[in-house]
């Protein structure tokens, strides 16, 4: 996972200070800000349309849009279970089942926020290029494969506390 800083008005306003001088600015700034702190908190919205001198609606309606953008603090782990055809022939429905059950949450791309484990996010992704050795999965950005429920669990126990 990135380091991210922790959120701090007065960063944000440098941030979006430094990207406000741009062509089409508010996409840049947000990306800016994601890249910065993990997340956009609602309160980076009155900053950046003073500093755009947009709409405090218009800046909030494009933040909501785009469900890319984390409105919550990400999680310290995010687990992305292979969700492609190859893993789900090798297993990967049963161990998808498996991990939702453990983790207490359901895999959702767009969740962004913890939902049973609170440093925990359970996000699909389609194919790591392991196909041969699935079902696969990236935790915290590291790809392990030929993974079983009880490999899982033992990879949640080293990994996340
Ligand atoms: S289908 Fe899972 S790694 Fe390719």
């Amino acid at each position: 996972m990135p380091d991210y800083i922790a959120w701090s008005p007065e960063q944000a306003v440098a941030v979006i200070a430094a990207e406000a001088d741009k062509e089409g600015a508010l996409m840049p700034i947000l990306h800016a800000l994601a890249r910065t702190f993990g997340w956009i908190p609602d309160e980076a919205v009155p900053l950046i349309a003073g500093i755009l001198n947009l709409s405090r609606a218009d800046v909030h309606g494009v933040l909501t849009f785009y469900h890319d953008f984390r409105r919550s603090p990400p999680p310290r782990h995010v687990v992305k279970l292979c969700r492609a055809e190859a893993c789900q022939a090798r297993g990967g429905d049963a161990l998808a089942a498996h991990a939702e059950r453990t983790l207490g949450q359901k895999i959702d791309a767009h969740a962004h926020s913890a939902g049973g484990h609170e440093n925990v996010s359970l996000e699909p992704v389609y194919c790591l290029g392991l196909c041969a050795s699935g079902p696969n999965a990236l935790v915290d950005g590291r790809p392990h494969a030929r993974l079983t429920a009880d490999r899982f669990d033992a990879l949640m126990a080293e990994t996340v506390r």
